[in-house]
């Protein structure tokens, strides 16, 4: 076969370039310290200068990926920004994800746009609930997880007893890859279990930028942290001795996860996990497509749209698709195939975005996030390609909604907006669009979301982005099941406990108010197939 070309790019130019990005995204509860770990990886690698720079803030307060006014102002991050950035000679593509619990659909889609994940624990809390759904994602994705366990110091729990727990409660086996040099809480430095030294850090002001460290000898380290080296080498050496040093291999597999301690808001021990993804986490890799073929690296363009998003630049409102490359090369200007419209489609602005700023960006290799703007025929989901052959990789999967309501227009002059708004809400996922026999009157429509706060931001965004405030109804349904025989839909379409809704792709949605309900309507018709919907379909 001959070698592919790429404008001016050979094969083994994008296959040295693909080797060399890597895209990672931070996995945690909220608190953890998510926002302030990737600020302070921002830091390390000179994306930024002081910590808060970008949002002219001093201290930590407003970081780089936290753009959006109602998530700053929430305090929780609501969408995925990317930063793209270089370290070393890598190129590192950092996705964000919302930590909270009601936006783990977005999560899903920001963790298909990753190589692996960093889990980031609270040194006092170790393994929380919402941590453990997204390392469940990340499971199904076969993503590797690397651990850093943070806020050492602080008080937390004994790095023995979260190492336990790691093995206990979901099964990972940890591979330190240094050791904190005394209990949580009297943070002294840091034993690297490569090559046996201490590593000792500086603060410095308000953690604005990157820590001082020096590095002793053990000889040193004894005279210097006394018990506390002792005893962190015994423990070490017992981790070791039970089989918990590093393997690459069950890295990779995620059967065994890196294990790293920290405290992000001082910049200790940032360095050590970001040489780290440097050196051995995974390049990107060959995708697989709707038929199982994998698409080599240094095939003509592909991408596929994880993430979707309006009004990221408040001066000029405009739509930004979130693509990540998966092979080829991407050059700005090039016209690309939209698979699901089979419609070609002009690259002329691309955009590397990080924070609230933005470069325009002209090439871009697998690995890499590109940023299309005014993309406003792209959609979750949606493969792009240029070149033969074409490609189309699977949706992103999405997860059952639990909640419902009736969105109306509550301004009846502004009904054109909040037509516009509303798609555009559904193009990006925000909240998905159901459609009702029976309540699509007077222009209202039905909203479903998989948390409640996603029914917050399309309230706010209808505002802030179309000027059309919404009147929310909430609907009581809990249960959805998906109806495979639209004939039967009468069974359903009956009173107040159920009824049928239809998502945009036509697929008919049995909702009930509760299991019970679902149970009734069973034994009525035990016949009548009601499949459950589940992440992936
Ligand atoms: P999130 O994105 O995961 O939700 O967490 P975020 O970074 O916003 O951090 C949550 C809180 O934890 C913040 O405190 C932050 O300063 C603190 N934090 C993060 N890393 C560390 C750490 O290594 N050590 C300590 N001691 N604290 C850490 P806050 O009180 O909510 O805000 P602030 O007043 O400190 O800005």
């Amino acid at each position: 076969m001959a070698a592919a070309r790429h404008g001016a790019a050979s094969s083994t130019d994008v296959r040295r370039e693909a080797a060399r990005r890597r895209a990672f995204a931070v996995i945690s509860h909220p608190d953890a310290g998510k926002s302030t770990l990737t600020e302070a990886i921002a830091l390390h690698a000179n994306a930024i200068s002081r910590a808060g720079a970008v949002h002219g803030k001093p201290g930590r307060r407003g970081v780089v990926s936290d753009w959006m006014e109602l998530e700053r102002t929430r305090g929780i991050s609501i969408s995925s920004a990317v930063l793209q950035f270089d370290y070393r000679d890598k190129v590192i593509n950092l996705v964000d994800t919302p930590g909270h619990a009601d936006f783990s659909e977005d999560t899903y889609r920001a963790l298909s746009a990753v190589d692996c994940v960093v889990m980031l624990l609270d040194a006092a809390r170790g393994l929380e609930t919402q941590t453990l759904k997204l390392l469940d994602v990340c499971r199904d994705r076969n993503l590797p997880v690397i651990t850093f366990i943070n806020k050492w110091d602080r008080p937390g729990l004994d790095p023995l007893a979260l190492c336990d727990e790691l093995v206990q409660r979901i099964n990972l086996r940890p591979m330190p890859l240094n050791w904190p040099v005394s209990r949580a809480g009297l943070f002294r430095g840091l034993l690297d279990c490569h090559d046996g030294t201490f590593v000792r850090y500086g603060r410095t002001a308000g953690g604005a930028t990157a820590a001082p460290q020096e590095r002793l000898d053990p000889r040193n380290a004894q005279a210097a942290a006394g018990e506390d080296w002792a005893r962190a080498q015994d423990e070490v050496r017992l981790l070791a001795e039970s089989g918990h040093t590093f393997d690459l291999e069950t890295f990779l597999s995620g059967q065994a996860s890196p294990l790293f301690f920290g405290a992000a808001v001082l910049n200790h021990g940032v360095r050590e996990l970001l040489d780290f993804l440097v050196d051995l986490a995974p390049a990107p890799t060959p995708r697989s497509d709707t038929t199982g073929n994998q698409r080599e690296l240094d095939t003509s363009f592909s991408a596929f749209v994880f993430k979707v998003q309006t009004g990221m630049n408040p001066a000029h409102r405009d739509q930004v698709a979130f693509a990540r490359v998966c092979s080829g090369v991407f050059e700005r200007g090039m016209v690309v195939t939209n698979a699901a419209a089979g419609r070609p489609f002009a690259t002329k602005y691309v955009h590397q975005v990080f924070g609230q700023q933005r470069t325009t960006l002209d090439i871009a290799y697998p690995g890499d996030v590109i940023g299309l703007v005014n993309a406003t025929t792209l959609s979750v989901g949606d493969t792009l390609y240029s070149g033969k052959p074409g490609v189309v990789f699977p949706r992103l999967p999405s997860f059952a909604p639990a909640h419902f309501a009736v969105a109306r227009p509550a301004d009846l002059s502004r009904v054109k907006q909040f037509h516009r708004g509303i798609a555009q809400l559904q193009a990006e996922g925000v909240v998905r669009v159901l459609r009702s026999e029976r309540r699509n009157r007077g222009g209202a429509v039905v909203v479903a979301a998989v948390g409640m706060m996603q029914f917050d931001v399309a309230a706010y965004r209808m505002v802030s982005d179309y000027g059309s405030p919404i009147a929310l109804d909430h609907l009581e349904y809990s249960v959805v099941r998906r109806l495979t025989d639209p004939r039967r839909r009468h069974l359903i379409d009956t009173g107040s406990r159920s009824e049928v809704l239809v998502r945009a792709d036509g697929t008919e949605l049995a909702v009930f108010t509760s299991r019970s309900d679902l149970a009734a309507v069973r034994r009525r018709h035990p016949d009548l197939e009601l499949a459950r919907l589940v992440a992936g379909v």
